[in-house]
């Protein structure tokens, strides 16, 4: 069978539309980096084991480098560009700044959108969820003490702002 050199894809990345085409064997990775210049998309291991390349589809943390761009046709992507609004933190990044949660800083964006994620499914999570849902992000630094502390008091920040 003959595979097509190129194949058209359209998804929407923090925010913006991209339509354009794609080598059906280029991961949405070095799509997101090469092609469209988000290079907070981290890459690390490239075999799906360090979480540095960690992005959201659809709302759920996927590893760009074990995925092709060509799987994400239609998907909504977030990136660690996508989070802040202007100059104002996202309140997870802003909890690792305030949690001095980051060293070298590559494997940050993998850690906060998994964070992210994290969040998203179990607002108040207890240490131990914090630690499980991050044990797939290496981070090279050993920063893990900060980590998990910065979102814990995210986590802790999100509860009293919900509070009447
Ligand atoms: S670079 Fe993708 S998991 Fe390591
Ligand atoms: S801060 Fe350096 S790899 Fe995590």
């Amino acid at each position: 069978m003959k595979v097509p050199e190129l194949v058209k894809v359209s998804l929407e990345v923090n925010g913006h539309r991209f339509e354009g085409e794609v080598e059906p064997r280029k991961t949405l990775a070095d799509f997101l980096r090469e092609e469209l210049g988000f290079t907070g998309v981290n890459l690390g291991c490239e075999h799906g084991v360090c979480g540095a390349c960690s992005v959201l589809l659809d709302g759920a943390v996927v590893r760009s480098c074990i995925f092709l761009a060509v799987q994400a046709h239609d998907a909504k992507i977030t990136t660690i560009e996508g989070l802040a609004k202007g100059e104002k933190l996202h309140p997870i990044q802003q909890a690792f700044l305030d949690h001095h949660a980051l060293q070298c800083g590559f494997c940050t964006p993998g850690m906060v959108l998994a964070a992210v994620d994290l969040l998203q499914r179990c607002p108040h999570p207890t240490e131990m969820q914090i630690r499980e849902a991050l044990s797939g992000n290496l981070c090279m630094c050993t920063g893990y003490v900060n980590i998990v502390r910065a979102v814990s008091a995210a986590a802790e920040k999100s509860r009293i702002s919900e509070k009447p």
